[in-house]
């Protein structure tokens, strides 16, 4: 937890957290465990919709934004986005921001007066005019709007934009956490609709991130519940090759069909959490740090194999919203790279007859069919596993994108079979 007098002043505070993220690469959600509401509302929301305000910012400075220092852009960012979408009276979001640049940049104190009085002035781009480029109605680059365009088709994409601009919900997994508990300390749950076992959280969120602090409930995304339930049963070996912080890993195991499961994960520290997240299950499975391209593992020896890839994201900017800002188109060659890797390791593990589950949480093809072109194993047909009523594209090499949207993140899957 924060000390009080930090979190007292959730603009500054957000303001700090901005230029952090955008100069240092640092995560938003890492940086805002134990932020009060506003805070993270202040930096989630400029993080969501930062082409939309730099837009209307731009028009009233006299150099570009992006020749300022990341504490100045962050300051307007936070005001103007005040402003115009928390409703915070002009005035007041003005005297605040500048407030705020007197203590992080105490020179730019006056320019920032002076645009956000103009700039609060401007009318938000309605998302309906298709006179405005999606891109800033919707506040994602234009690379990506072209790439869901030609993906998606246009409808689909424009749904998957304007998705990405609302806040994430909470959803829980049933199994995993003490509903009992939850709904009695005041949490409202509502069953997933299309997704078993998940509830979401849609009143007492405060009851319900105590118990995930204490470990009384695990949140996991639905569509990641619906990911991991695509490997089908296996006797033998299964082995969860990027398994941290072991949300996957999680849902085979409380659901038994996977006896024999590995869970392993590259990243020492994301290792020791995901032992902590399995732990409660019983049988919990077997949790070991290893290199999913070098496993310690007889090649032919596993019946499954799941690997939920390191990936770019995109179908988690709900969450992660400061991943569109980040992410360049020509960093995908790099990503499937690895990827690659991965899965030649992944497919030398399985036994005759035995299964890969190859996910990612990103809905670019480079990442996903483009990484199994060539790979010596079968394509099942994977869309008609999933839950009716989950949204979802299916594609020419057997997988299937699932749309990032209210229910849940965008994800790829493809399920493929060494043949017997
Ligand atoms: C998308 S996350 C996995 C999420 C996890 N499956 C879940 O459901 O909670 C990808 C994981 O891959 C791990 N990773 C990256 N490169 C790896 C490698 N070469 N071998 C094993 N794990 C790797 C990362 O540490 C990260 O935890």
């Amino acid at each position: 937890m924060r000390p009080e007098s930090v979190s007292a002043d959730p603009r500054l505070q957000a303001a700090t957290a901005l230029a952090r993220v955008e100069a240092h690469g640092a995560h938003a959600a890492r940086l805002l465990g134990g932020a009060v509401p506003a805070e993270r509302e202040l930096v989630l929301g400029v993080l969501r919709w930062q082409l939309t305000l730099d837009h209307l910012l731009a028009r009233h400075l006299r150099r570009p934004l992006g020749d300022h220092d990341p504490a100045v852009r962050a300051v307007l960012r936070v005001g103007l986005y005040e402003a115009l979408r928390m409703r915070t009276p002009v005035p007041v979001a003005v005297a605040e921001a500048v407030r705020v640049a007197k203590r992080l940049a105490p020179r730019a104190a006056g320019l920032v007066n002076a645009v956000l009085r103009r700039a609060s002035g401007e009318r938000w781009p309605d998302p309906a005019d298709s006179g405005t480029p999606a891109g800033i109605r919707f506040s994602h680059p234009e690379w990506l709007v072209e790439r869901w365009r030609r993906l998606l088709g246009d409808e689909a994409a424009l749904a998957a934009l304007a998705s990405d601009q609302e806040p994430a919900g909470l959803y829980l997994l049933s199994a995993a956490s003490h509903c009992d508990d939850l709904t009695a300390a005041g949490c409202r749950l509502q069953p997933h609709p299309f997704v078993a076992g998940v509830v979401a959280v849609t009143a007492g969120t405060e009851a319900a991130v105590a118990a995930l602090q204490a470990g009384r409930a695990y949140a996991i995304d639905p569509t990641a519940v619906a990911v991991a339930r695509l490997l089908p049963p296996a006797a033998g070996l299964t082995v969860d090759l990027a398994a941290a912080p072991g949300g996957k890993s999680l849902v085979l195991a409380c659901e038994r069909r996977h006896p024999r499961l590995l869970s392993a994960d590259r990243n020492l520290g994301r290792t020791v959490m995901m032992r902590r997240n399995l732990a409660a299950v019983a049988p919990a499975p077997a949790v070991a740090a290893a290199d999913a391209t070098a496993p310690p593992l007889r090649p032919g020896s596993c019946a499954a194999v799941l690997v939920d890839a390191p990936c770019s994201g995109t179908g988690t900017l709900r969450r992660h919203p400061e991943i569109r800002w980040r992410l360049r188109e020509s960093d995908l060659g790099g990503l499937a790279a690895a990827q690659r890797r991965i899965v030649e390791s992944a497919a030398a593990l399985l036994a005759p007859g035995g299964f890969l589950l190859y996910a990612t949480c990103s809905l670019e093809p480079e990442e996903n069919a483009g990484v199994l072109d060539g790979v010596a194993l079968e394509a099942v047909p994977t869309g008609p596993l999933l839950p009716a009523g989950l949204p979802r594209r299916d594609l020419p090499s057997g997988g299937a994108v699932i749309p990032p949207g209210a229910l849940g993140d965008g994800f790829t899957v493809h399920l493929l079979r060494r043949p017997a």
